[in-house]
């Protein structure tokens, strides 16, 4: 192709160098309509967000002078006179040559008058994708066709933008990349939710002289997981090389159906040593930040059309956390809010209960009205590996809860005591010589170190007001769901 879409946008206003030049650009129909002798015919190509309106008229290259055309270009595509393109169905693809002519008057600042249209692949006409609007569940039923969409178009190219902008980020401020392995012995967060990994055959799995399942034949000799989050291994690597990050998929076996969960998901996990939890949440909050400036400035009309179609307000909204300071309020803080609104509640707040959805809407939504970190956890609901606060009862964790979603990020000091990280395992009954390595951590120079998580599906519902998880996954999966 000797032009992509994309090109056209890079010269924005100065469409003009490009009027009246002969271009080729190769894309899929999502329109087609004709009257007697002119058709108009959109095709999107993927480069960009834009379509191209391509003008076809019974001056099409006729068959004849495009078999010689097409012979010299010894390709086998079949140039359509326009009978042909009038018969085109949504979804076909296509190569047009023509000239780009300005229509400042028209809805699209440019337009393709077609000199030549060969068909690359036909489409039929029960293409499921039509020109209308689809709702997201019947979408859901096809993701290998409904990435053709608009919705999806702008939803993973946003996805693509700010996975680069995360990297870019940590890059920029000298973190190194540290690919943290996806199956694992160990369960970071104690929680119990991992997919097994086994080669045992389930019909019939050896079991040892006592009737336990006989691990020693199974792949690795011992049972393993699919990681649940690359934390533990990724401190390892803080403690040499200081400010570290990992960005890699995850799993998690919950069987929680909401909007905001799923079974596979990506998560952008950052370890600094030498720091504490407010260098942690200064980390997190100028990540964010960065990476909504790079989405606004680097998606503009994938943004325009969330602010448009999906979430009205949306550039207004992200502008305004890119400029102003996420709110900062401890857990105890927090509850003792919460239990003033208590009968807004389904479920009532109070000390030593984990934060719902609902209450950490309520704080940011209708507290804050913007992001916040909630501090200070009550030690019995977060995870073994949280440092212990002086109080005894709470530790350093921070959760960032963001407008319509809730927590978006968890976070936390490390417990960097040998003696205090070794007791609470003890209290939780966690096998500690399968930690050993984490504890040799706190051994040899041990150092105050902080990390945290950012569900980076969750990010990307925040950047494109997208309200189900199962959206801005390209292939998502949740209980009782894994297609292609
Ligand atoms: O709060 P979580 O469980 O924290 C950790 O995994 C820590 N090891 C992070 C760290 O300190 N390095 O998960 C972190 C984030 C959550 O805030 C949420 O955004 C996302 O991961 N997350 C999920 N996203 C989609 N589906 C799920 N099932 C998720 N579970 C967690
Ligand atoms: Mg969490």
């Amino acid at each position: 192709m000797d032009l992509e879409l994309t090109e056209l946008k890079k010269i924005g206003a100065d469409i003009s160098s490009y009027a009246g030049k002969k271009v080729t650009v190769g894309g899929w129909v999502r329109s087609n309509r004709d009257s007697k002798n002119i058709g108009f015919l959109t095709i999107s190509d993927g480069s960009c967000f834009q379509t191209l309106q391509i003008v076809y008229s019974d001056s099409l290259a006729s068959g004849a002078e495009a078999a010689e055309e097409k012979a010299a270009r010894q390709s086998g595509d079949k140039a359509l006179d326009f009978a042909g393109v009038a018969k085109l169905n949504v979804g076909a693809s296509v190569i047009a040559t023509g000239t780009i002519v300005l229509t400042p008057q028209a809805r699209q600042p440019f337009e393709m008058q077609a000199e030549e249209i060969l068909l690359e692949g036909e489409s039929t006409p029960d293409y499921p994708m039509q020109a209308k609007r689809h709702s997201m569940e019947f979408l859901r039923t096809m993701p290998h066709l409904r990435v053709r969409t608009n919705t999806f178009q702008a939803v993973m190219r946003v996805r693509s933008v700010a996975a680069y902008a995360i990297h870019r980020f940590f890059q920029e401020n000298g973190f190194v990349y540290v690919h943290t392995p996806l199956i694992t012995s160990s369960d970071a967060e104690g929680a119990g939710e991992m997919f097994q990994v086994t080669t045992l055959p389930l019909d019939n799995v050896p079991k040892t002289p006592d009737g336990k399942v006989d691990y020693s034949q199974d792949f690795f000799g011992k049972p393993v997981n699919l990681t649940v989050s690359g934390q533990l291994n990724v401190e390892t690597y803080a403690m040499a090389f200081r400010n570290v990050y990992t960005f890699g998929p995850t799993f998690r076996a919950e069987k929680s159906n909401t909007t905001r969960h799923a079974a596979e998901f990506w998560m952008i996990e950052p370890e600094l040593a030498f720091a504490d939890l407010s260098d942690d949440m200064d980390c997190a909050e100028a990540m964010l930040k960065y990476v909504i400036r790079y989405v606004l400035t680097n998606c503009p009309d994938e943004m325009q059309f969330f602010n448009q179609f999906v979430d009205k307000g949306l550039i207004e909204r992200l502008t305004h956390v890119a400029e102003s300071d996420f709110g900062r309020v401890t857990y105890t803080d927090a509850v003792k809010i919460l239990e003033q609104h208590n009968e807004e509640f389904d479920f009532k707040a109070y000390w030593g209960c984990d934060l719902q959805t609902e209450h950490e809407r309520y704080l940011t939504e209708k507290v804050f009205k913007k992001p916040v970190f909630v501090t200070d956890y009550p030690k019995e609901i977060k995870a073994f590996y949280m440092k212990l606060n002086p109080d005894g009862k709470t530790v350093a964790a921070a959760d960032c809860l963001v407008p319509g979603i809730g927590e978006i990020i968890g976070g936390s000091q490390r417990e960097d005591d040998l003696e205090k990280l070794t007791r609470r395992m003890e209290e939780l009954h966690m096998n500690l010589s399968e930690y050993q390595y984490y504890l040799d951590l706190r051994r040899y120079g041990s150092v105050r170190h902080s990390g945290f998580g950012l569900g980076f599906e969750r990010a990307v519902m925040y950047l494109t007001g997208m309200g189900n998880i199962r959206d801005v996954l390209p292939f998502p999966r949740t209980v009782g769901n894994c297609e292609l």
